[in-house]
């Protein structure tokens, strides 16, 4: 059946072309209306494909509490805001949060996607992430920590303050200037309600036991979320992830090869365990394999250049050291040397 779409019987011309230029004559005055819309039953908010941060945030593996955080996030903001267009009240919200994870487990990346986040969402005016540490908000003598402290919240204002290893503000006990910082931290919290969101992060038995000892923070605090470490299929997902990002495909045996090293050295209990910079690092020091046995050919295929093969994985044993770097660059630049 054919499907006809139209209005019957008009009485317009069948060829659209002696249609062009000619206007309808105008039976009335058009009706102007001067009431302004009624916006009332729009949904003018962002629409939550549109948001940049969601689809980095999907493309993340793993952590799917963060993801339902992010909805939840969205869903109130939104509804809040479509309350106010009809004058009801909106509920005021805190937005500050505790991250619990080891190292390598996201995050800071997180932290600074929620940054992008709530500035999207126009929550906050900048969404930058200030990340400091114990050392950035403590000084050494009566004051100073406060002023420290202060100097902080200023350049995180309008953005994220994110404090790793924040546990460390405990140190020391009665005497340590540790607890000055978290009092300043406390009163900014509330003299900057609407320009910050403070995010304290660190390993989750020393942020449970930094919370239980400081009451005050649990109810300022009301997010928490916990990051675990990533399976080792997460933490292969993720490194095929960061080759496809950077434009480099494996050979299959070489995907075996990397499953073999992630097995090796991020299995449970070992010394990278669950860790996505370990796997990062991988990921760099492998590509840098690469440019080293390319640098040493004339001439280069584009399929070359984006094929990683097993010898280019570091061998299982392979530990990451901090001058990794600087050895690669100093033999590709030897190797790209004429006569070098
Ligand atoms: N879910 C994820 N998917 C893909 N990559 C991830 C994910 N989580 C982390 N990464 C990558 O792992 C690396 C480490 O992440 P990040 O720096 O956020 O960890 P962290 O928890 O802040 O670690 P630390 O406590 O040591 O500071 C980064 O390169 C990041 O891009
Ligand atoms: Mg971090």
């Amino acid at each position: 059946m054919k499907i006809k779409f139209g209005f019957g019987n008009t009485s317009e011309p069948k060829d659209n072309r002696q249609g062009l230029g000619k206007r309808r004559p105008q039976l009335s005055a058009p009706r102007i209306n001067n009431s302004p819309p009624d916006l009332r039953n729009k949904d003018l908010f962002v629409s939550r494909d549109k948001l940049k941060c969601i689809k980095d945030l999907d493309k993340l593996v793993g952590l799917e509490n963060v993801k339902e955080l992010f909805e939840e996030i969205y869903s109130f903001v939104k509804i809040d805001k479509r309350r106010q267009q009809e004058g009801l009240v909106s509920t005021p919200m805190v937005f500050h949060m505790i991250f619990k994870g080891n190292p390598g487990t996201g995050k800071t990346t997180v932290a600074r996607l929620m940054g992008k986040f709530f500035r999207e969402l126009g929550v906050l005016e900048k969404g930058h992430l200030h990340e400091v540490e114990r050392a950035d908000l403590v000084g050494e003598y009566v004051g100073h920590t406060a002023q420290k402290t202060r100097d902080q919240i200023r350049k995180s204002l309008g953005g994220v303050l994110f404090i790793d290893e924040a546990y460390s503000l405990a140190r020391g006990g009665g005497r340590d200037f540790g607890r000055e910082a978290i009092d300043a931290l406390v009163k900014s919290m509330e003299d900057y309600r609407k320009e910050l969101v403070i995010i304290l992060a660190g390993y989750k038995e020393e942020m449970d036991l930094f919370i239980e000892s400081n009451p005050g923070l649990r109810s300022r605090f009301p997010i928490q979320l916990e990051f675990q470490d990533f399976s080792v299929v997460q933490l292969t997902d993720i490194a095929m992830m960061m080759f496809g990002e950077r434009q480099f495909f494996l050979t299959p045996e070489a995907e075996k090869h990397l499953e073999t090293i992630i097995n090796e050295e991020a299995l449970d209990g070992h010394r990278y365990s669950g860790n996505g910079r370990f796997v990062r690092n991988l990921v760099e020091k492998t590509i840098r394999n690469q440019a080293l046995r390319l640098a040493k050919s004339k001439s280069l295929t584009r399929e070359q250049l984006i094929l990683v093969e097993a010898c280019d994985l570091p061998a299982s044993s392979y530990k990451i050291k901090r001058n990794d770097t600087l050895v690669s660059y100093e033999m590709a630049k030897r190797m790209l040397t004429p006569g070098g």
